[in-house]
C-alpha cells in the first residue's frame, strides 16, 4: 500500500510515519531527506544557498519518482508540499490514501518555537509574529491539506494513537 503523510510544520508526519510503517511492515520515506540525498545537501543550506524555487522543483522531482518507483511505502512529505504545483493531485492519484495531519494553531505554534532552527521558512521569524505567522499561512495552506482522504485531528494525542486512528481509517 502507498499512503503519504500531508500537514503543517511541526504537525509529526515524520514521528507518526515511522510508527505506522513498522505496523505495516511497509518502507519509511521522509520526502525532506529523499531529496537532502538527491540534492547532497541539507534542506537549510538548499533554502540558502539555491532557494525556495528550486527547493520546490526539486521536492515534485523527487516526490513524483518515489511515488512512480516504490511499491509500497508509508512518505511523510513537507509542509508545503501539497501546495505547490501538482503535487497534491499526483499523491491523491498515485497513493492509495492521503491523510492530513490536523494540529491547532497554539499547539503548532508551541511546537515551532522549540524547532525553528532547522526549518529556513520560520527562521528569521520574530517570536512575537511566529503565532500570527502560522494562523496566515495555515490559512493558505488549509485547503490544500483538506484534500486529503481523511483528516486526522492530533492535538493532545500520542505519537501511537494517532497511528491506531489511521489504521482505523485502512481497515
Ligand atoms: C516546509 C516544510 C519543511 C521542509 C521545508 C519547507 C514548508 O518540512 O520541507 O523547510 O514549506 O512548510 P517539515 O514540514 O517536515 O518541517
Amino acid at each position: 500500500m502507498k499512503i503519504a503523510l500531508v500537514g503543517y510544520m511541526a504537525s509529526g508526519k515524520s514521528s507518526v510515519g515511522q510508527v505506522l510503517s513498522q505496523k505495516l511492515d511497509h518502507g519509511f520515506i521522509d520526502l525532506d531527506n529523499a531529496i537532502e540525498e538527491n540534492v547532497g545537501c541539507s534542506i537549510s543550506k538548499i533554502f540558502h544557498q539555491k532557494g525556495e524555487l528550486f527547493f520546490r522543483k526539486k521536492e515534485s522531482e523527487v516526490l513524483i519518482s518515489i511515488l512512480r518507483e516504490k511499491p509500497s511505502f508509508v512518505l511523510s512529505t513537507g509542509g508545503g508540499t501539497p501546495c505547490y504545483g501538482n503535487n497534491m493531485e499526483t499523491m491523491l492519484e498515485s497513493a492509495d490514501q492521503v491523510f492530513y495531519l490536523r494540529l491547532s494553531i497554539p499547539v503548532l505554534v508551541k511546537r515551532l518555537r522549540t524547532e525553528k532552527e532547522k526549518r529556513p521558512l520560520i527562521q528569521s521569524i520574530a517570536e512575537e509574529d511566529l503565532q500570527e505567522f502560522v494562523r496566515k499561512h495555515l490559512f493558505e495552506r488549509s485547503p490544500f491539506y483538506f484534500k486529503a482522504d481523511h483528516d486526522i485531528f492530533c492535538d493532545g494525542k500520542t505519537v501511537n494513537e494517532i497511528v491506531q486512528d489511521i489504521q482505523a481509517k485502512l481497515l
